[in-house]
């Protein structure tokens, strides 16, 4: 399963391989015979390919894919003047494609094919009812020079830039109060060339919060799949306040270090949302779910609820596989993570948040997660203090409960469990069922605690802490903690 994110052995790849070696035989052999010779190959092999379904391993396509037809109507970004060429700037055939589609919707919309090529771009919203299909080989690339990125109001629920006040740069593909909007393809890819804008950021040569790579607020019936999203400046994929959103088969990458801020996907304030089949390897979080910050996120009051993760491969050299928070002051509730492989990593599951916050983090189960080489692997954070501004009510605390970790397994952790509640954040009602990790050396307070109250049930291994209630296997109580507040955090390790 482990992988790293350039030498993937994808059947992409092996495609790619055999079209270009084909290409080349092609046109340096013009000879009757030669042509001959390929015709009766391709007429064999699409009648095997017909007949056995998967009979050839490398089962590619010749001549290249065509595009499926999604909508009643289709184009082509060159049909708007768009060239490939990775150095003019194509931003107005993008707006005339999406103008053209934007008169659609009643018909049933519009698809607008991106083939192969490198597409230079400024930042362009999309529209409604609209599919935006990237071909294999073909590039969107952002433009990476900050003057061409438009500025927009921050978030309501951030009140801030959130690295600067004041407005913020938008996102490369940006969509605000939309419907049935999907961006698929052949494994395309949107690529945001960070590398200047890292630079910039790491140089304080910017005022203004950087932007998305994608960025859909307001919106609802939201498709991403079968694309490559690389080097966003900064969050790659942010859904905002939206509502059923589904994202499958990304292929998402930054670099594992030195790429600050470029979270995977960030589900902000949205409800029935699904993540599945994805890889994700970036320089910040895996997958960030949030709602809000501080007084701003408790005044909009938006929460992320009925949010599934499924079948996700993450790893996150300087943060976590999949955190909750630390913005989460508008609650965040009925999270499902199942099937969640976190491999290289710092931390693999975590819940930050901080006094101030407000709001809470209820009904969360972890199943089947497997940890392979991280520091730490479940972690409660309560003291995440990083603030708006002053104005932030140290008062308003946020309620962490219900919170399950069932069939949790790996190697190669140094400290599995890291729960660390307090006087004012208490962690109330946890589980664990069926755990054994791994662990690379062995040393007394592994499984650490602080303010937390809930159960191990059966056997988990290493032995948990005192602060827990133990389980049978059938529910029998066992022993009942007298210890729920005792603290074993140690941070040396
Ligand atoms: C899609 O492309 C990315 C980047 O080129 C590659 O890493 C990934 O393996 C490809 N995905 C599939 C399913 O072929
Ligand atoms: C799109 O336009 C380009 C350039 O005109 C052409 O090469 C390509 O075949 C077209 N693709 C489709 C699907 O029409
Ligand atoms: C893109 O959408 C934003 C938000 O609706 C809007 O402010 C901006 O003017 C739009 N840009 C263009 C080029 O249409
Ligand atoms: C995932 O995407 C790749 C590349 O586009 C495609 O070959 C594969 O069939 C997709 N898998 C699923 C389950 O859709
Ligand atoms: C940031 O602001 C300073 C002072 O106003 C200005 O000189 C500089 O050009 C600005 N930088 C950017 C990237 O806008
Ligand atoms: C959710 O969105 C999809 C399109 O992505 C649509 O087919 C489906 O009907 C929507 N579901 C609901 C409950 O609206
Ligand atoms: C992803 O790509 C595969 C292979 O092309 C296709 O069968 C599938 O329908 C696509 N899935 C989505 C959700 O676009
Ligand atoms: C919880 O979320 C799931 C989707 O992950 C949804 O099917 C279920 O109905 C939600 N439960 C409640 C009580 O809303
Ligand atoms: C657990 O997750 C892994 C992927 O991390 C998957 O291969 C395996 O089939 C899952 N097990 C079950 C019982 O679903
Ligand atoms: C504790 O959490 C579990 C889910 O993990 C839930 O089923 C149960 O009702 C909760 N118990 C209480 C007392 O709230
Ligand atoms: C543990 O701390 C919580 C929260 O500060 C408090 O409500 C509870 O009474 C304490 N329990 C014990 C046994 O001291």
């Amino acid at each position: 399963m482990v992988e790293t994110p350039t030498s993937s052995p994808s059947n992409w790849w092996r495609n790619h391989h055999h079209n270009r070696r084909w290409t080349t035989f092609f046109s340096t052999q013009k000879t009757l015979f030669t042509a001959l010779c390929l015709g009766l190959f391709l007429t064999v092999f699409y009648w095997q390919r017909d007949f056995t379904g998967g009979f050839l391993v490398f089962r590619f396509d010749f001549p290249s894919r065509q595009f499926p037809k999604l909508r009643p109507f289709a184009f082509n970004l060159t049909d708007f003047g768009a060239v490939g060429d990775g150095v003019t700037l194509n931003t107005a055939a993008f707006e005339r494609a999406v103008m053209k589609i934007s008169k659609l919707g009643k018909k049933g919309g519009g698809q607008l094919n991106v083939p192969p090529g490198n597409w230079l771009t400024a930042p362009f919203n999309l529209t409604s009812h609209m599919t935006l299909f990237l071909a294999e080989g073909a590039v969107i690339l952002g433009i990476d020079n900050e003057k061409y990125w438009p500025l927009m109001p921050p978030l309501p629920s951030y009140g801030y830039g959130r690295e600067h006040p004041g407005p913020r740069y938008g996102s490369l593909i940006h969509g605000q109060n939309l419907k049935d909007v999907v961006i698929t393809g052949h494994n395309g890819t949107i690529n945001g060339q960070g590398q200047t804008w890292w630079k910039k950021y790491r140089q304080k040569l910017l005022n203004h919060t950087r932007g998305p790579l994608v960025q859909i607020m307001w919106s609802s019936d939201i498709l991403i799949s079968n694309i490559t999203l690389r080097d966003s400046p900064f969050w790659t994929l942010h859904p905002y306040d939206c509502k059923n959103v589904t994202i499958t088969n990304l292929t998402i990458l930054a670099p594992i270090s030195e790429a600050p801020n470029t979270d995977g996907i960030d589900p902000d304030s949205c409800e029935d949302m699904v993540i599945e089949d994805c890889y994700i390897s970036v320089g910040d979080d895996g997958v960030a779910i949030k709602s809000g910050w501080d007084q701003y996120g408790i005044a909009y009051g938006r929460p992320s609820k009925n949010i599934l993760i499924r079948n996700v491969v993450v790893r996150s050299k300087v943060s976590a596989g999949i955190s909750i928070g630390s913005e989460m002051s508008g609650g965040v509730s009925n999270v499902t993570i199942e099937n969640l492989h976190v491999w290289d990593s710092r931390r693999a599951v975590r819940i930050k948040t901080a006094p101030g916050r407000g709001g809470y983090v209820r009904d969360i189960k972890y199943q089947n997660l497997t940890f392979d080489n991280v520091r730490v692997g479940i972690v409660i954070k309560t003291d995440y203090n990083e603030h708006p501004d002053e104005h932030y009510d140290p008062k308003a605390v946020p309620i962490l409960e219900d919170i399950s970790y069932t069939s949790i397994h790996g190697e190669g952790v140094r400290v599995p469990v890291r729960i660390q509640g307090s006087e004012e954040i208490f962690v109330s009602n946890v589980t664990f069922r069926d755990m054994s990790v791994g662990i690379t050396y062995v040393k007394k307070h592994i499984f650490q605690c602080a303010f937390v109250e809930g159960r191990v049930i059966g056997t988990v291994f290493p032995a948990p802490c005192e602060n827990l209630d133990l389980y049978d296997e059938r529910g029998n109580l066992i022993r009942r903690s007298v210890s729920q507040n005792v603290s074993d955090i140690d941070y040396s390790f």
